[in-house]
């Protein structure tokens, strides 16, 4: 069980990495000025594998958690709120890493109609959610 703990961190940490730096990408992508087609490129390229990246290490992330509470059965039955908040958690972490895809997409068309500072709150939203799982996984408050 420790083994299958010690690689769900391991991945949901790299997982996260991507969550945290893809925003980051937007935030250059919504400063690019319109005749800097190079720069444009260049960081419409990163974007796109560090997508494809994050993709495949979230599913690791998720399968090995489901491991430990369907499989081991940590968090199952009565007292376990912390599991189902935390699950709420990571439906939302999931939510973010789509609206990533959806804005990668709309760089890609060229129509993408938020600012870098809005871009920069943006990126805000995975700290927040990070922080959240692992209070509920370790405190365990409820
Ligand atoms: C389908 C999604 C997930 C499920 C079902 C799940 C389930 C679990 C379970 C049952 C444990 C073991 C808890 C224990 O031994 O006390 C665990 C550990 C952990 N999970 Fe997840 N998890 C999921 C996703 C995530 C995500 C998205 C994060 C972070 C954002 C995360 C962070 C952690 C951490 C840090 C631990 C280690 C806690 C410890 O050792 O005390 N998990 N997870």
């Amino acid at each position: 069980m420790l083994w299958v703990k010690s690689f769900h961190i391991v991945f949901v940490a790299s997982w996260f990495a991507g969550l945290f730096y893809l925003p980051r990408i937007f935030v250059n992508l919504a400063m690019v000025p319109p005749q800097s087609v190079a720069e444009r490129e260049r960081l419409l390229l990163m974007a796109r594998k560090l997508m494809r990246f994050t993709t495949i290490l979230a599913v690791p992330a998720l399968v090995l958690g489901l491991w430990l509470w369907l499989g081991y059965g940590i968090g199952r039955g009565p007292g376990n709120g912390w599991l189902h908040a935390k699950l709420l958690v990571v439906i939302l972490a999931l939510g973010y890493h789509h609206a990533c895809g959806a804005m990668l997409r709309s760089f890609v068309r060229g129509d993408s109609r938020h600012s870098h500072v809005w871009y920069r709150w943006f990126n805000e939203v995975p700290v927040l959610l990070l922080l959240l799982a692992v209070i509920l996984v370790v405190v365990k408050p409820f």
